[in-house]
């Protein structure tokens, strides 16, 4: 188990490669006491008339996380699903602009994202993330805040060797002639879910198909009703 490094740290030290014992930012705050609120989750629920969850689209870069996100949820707001997407590319221009690519930056990133988008959850929403993720470690971590069913993991499986011709980014090419370090695929590791609740093969289905795929999921355990 790595330490934290004494008093006083930013971040914690992180195991590599694969960072399985990567331990959770201390809580730094002390005197703080947990105030709660008049609604529940459940009021907000009914409210809403769907449940909150997270639908956690992971995969490489190019490999359609956003355009499907965007499908997905084209698809629950024509049924009146209320929805929001945090996506990697944009959040860090924002709430996530201070971090990199290193594997504690990383971490970090997608440790922020699960809190955003627990909260998202709790707030009644089906909230669709598109970040890389790619580390087992960090995407177990963001599981394990949620309550069971409430993290959806989606594995947008797409073979690097696609990705890389359809590099919409033009960051492949850029990545093989060196000009951007620890690129996920190519320079850094992306590990893959063993047991995701779905696969998108994207290589062989459109974003509609891959969208209705992970609908027909939200159904199948009533987080959204049939129509
Ligand atoms: S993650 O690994 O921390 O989950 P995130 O999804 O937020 O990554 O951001 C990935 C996006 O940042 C990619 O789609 C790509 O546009 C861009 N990017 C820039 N540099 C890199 C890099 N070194 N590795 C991967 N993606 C990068």
């Amino acid at each position: 188990m790595p330490s934290l490094g004494g008093s006083g740290k930013r971040l914690p030290l992180l195991a590599s490669p694969g960072k399985s014992d990567a331990p959770m930012p201390e809580q730094k705050a002390t005197n703080i006491v947990w105030h709660a609120g008049a609604v529940t989750r459940e009021e907000r629920e009914r409210l809403n008339g769907h449940r909150g969850a997270v639908v956690w689209l992971t995969g490489l870069s190019g490999s359609g996380k956003s355009t499907i996100a965007v499908a997905l949820e084209k698809a629950l707001w024509t049924r009146g699903v209320r929805t929001y997407i945090l996506d990697g590319d944009n959040i860090r221009h924002g709430l996530n602009k201070n971090l990199g690519f290193s594997p504690a930056d990383r971490t970090e990133n997608i440790r922020r994202i699960g809190e955003v988008a627990k909260l998202f959850t709790d707030a009644g929403l089906v909230a669709v993330t598109a970040f890389i993720s790619p580390y087992r470690a960090d995407r177990d971590q963001v599981r394990a805040l949620m309550r069971p069913g409430d993290f959806i993991e989606v594995l947008v499986d797409c073979p690097l060797d696609i990705c890389e011709q359809r590099d919409v980014k033009g960051l492949y090419q850029k990545a093989r002639a060196g000009q951007i370090p620890e690129f996920t695929g190519i320079s850094a590791p992306y590990e893959a879910p063993l047991t995701p609740e779905l696969t998108l093969r994207t290589a062989e289905q459109s974003p509609e198909e891959s969208a209705a795929q992970v609908l027909a999921y939200l159904v199948a355990r009533v987080i959204v009703s049939s129509r």
